[in-house]
């Protein structure tokens, strides 16, 4: 299929992108390059050739979009391209709203006029906001009430998507969607041709293997006083290669008239404290870590039920050892300790 990738050169969508390559497919990948890199592109084309096309591009550029996916007859498409930081939705929710929100509204215009039938979503768990206790591991039955301007962001997505499969449905055009919700997405591609690299960088494992590195003097737990078992925020971390997977299925099984939700996690948590210590194992390296203060908006403990996928998709984590997740990062901080060269 044809697929078009927005966000094509960041993390995760560089990840599906390849996978999706590896299946034999085709893409068209566009990025502002705002959070992606250009290096990413470099290593998707120089693997697959002429069946890769990076173009640089903004979600506002309506037009543009529209005339791309008319142009490669887009079967497919793949929206990752989004503002994707918790905290700095919350300082900076105007970014949010224009990136996250108006961008999409924008492409969906593009989808809409170049009559592009099939649509798979970035969505987010953080969508469902902070469940109560009863309400752990999370199912997509969940109620949605995010609590920061990113997780608002995603269910307006979510939403807009549903609007128009209605507004489709009703005027008897064909379309389908998925909205994926993710939860921690962590690990790198284990033959370490594509990794992570955000800047400045928030994420706990990435955080973890770059004071292991020697990059950062120290890293901080952000509040050991959880109500959890020892005292540390619980997230679920699904290897970005198994999400890519999810994709992958996910856009083989979309028929006209779907329009579905799934949780992609790997069904457990794991804390802070463990993910630490996974790290210290992986890399063979102590390192100083503090306790601090809570971070504000962290939820205590999120962590997926994944039933509805397992069922519909036949998809499972296939990694589910934070070690091996850990391991797979390790290999490509060491490798590449200042992340992607500077384009
Ligand atoms: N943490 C620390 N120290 C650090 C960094 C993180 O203790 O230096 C803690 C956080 O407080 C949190 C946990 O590690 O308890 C995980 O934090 P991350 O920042 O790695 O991930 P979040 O759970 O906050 O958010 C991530 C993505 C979001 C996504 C969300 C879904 O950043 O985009 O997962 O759960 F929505």
């Amino acid at each position: 299929m044809r697929v078009l990738v927005t966000g094509g050169a960041g993390y995760i969508g560089s990840h599906a992108s390849l996978r999706l390559l590896e299946d034999g497919h085709e893409i068209i990948s566009i990025d502002n390059l705002s959070r992606g890199h250009a290096q990413a592109e470099a290593v998707l084309a120089g693997i697959a050739g002429d069946r890769y096309t990076a173009v640089h591009c903004d979600l506002h550029e309506t037009d543009r979009l529209t005339k791309l996916l008319l142009s490669h007859r887009v079967d497919v498409l793949m929206h990752f391209a989004a503002l994707a930081e918790v905290g700095e939705s919350v300082d900076h929710p105007l970014r949010y709203h224009y990136n996250n929100i108006a961008g999409t509204v924008s492409l969906l215009q593009a989808v809409d006029a170049a009559g592009t039938s099939r649509v798979v979503l970035s969505s987010s768990c953080s969508t469902y906001g902070e469940p109560e206790a009863g309400q752990i591991p999370i199912s997509e039955d969940t109620p949605q009430n995010p609590i920061s301007p990113y997780g608002d962001s995603k269910l307006q997505c979510e939403r807009m998507l549903r609007d128009l499969a209605e507004a489709y449905r009703q005027a008897d055009r064909p379309f389908s969607y998925v909205a994926l919700r993710y939860f921690n997405v962590a690990g790198c591609d284990r033959q370490t041709r594509l990794g992570e690299d955000h800047r400045p960088e928030t994420h706990l494992i990435p955080i973890c293997l770059h004071t292991a590195l020697g990059k950062r003097d120290k890293m901080a737990i952000f509040g050991t006083d959880y109500p959890t078992p020892d005292g540390t925020c619980i997230r679920d971390y699904v290897h970005v290669e198994d999400l890519a997977d999810a994709h992958a299925r996910a856009m083989g099984v979309l028929e006209p008239g779907d329009e579905q939700c799934y949780n992609v996690g790997i069904g457990k948590g794991f804390s802070v404290r463990e993910c630490i210590e996974s790290s210290k194992r992986v890399s063979g390296i102590d390192f100083q870590v503090d306790d601090a203060e809570r971070r504000p908006g962290d939820p205590p403990e999120l962590y997926a039920d994944v039933s509805k996928i397992e069922r519909d998709l036949g998809w499972k984590a296939s990694i589910t050892d934070i070690d091996e997740t850990v391991e797979s990062a390790w290999k490509w901080f060491k490798s590449h300790p200042d992340g992607w060269p500077e384009d």
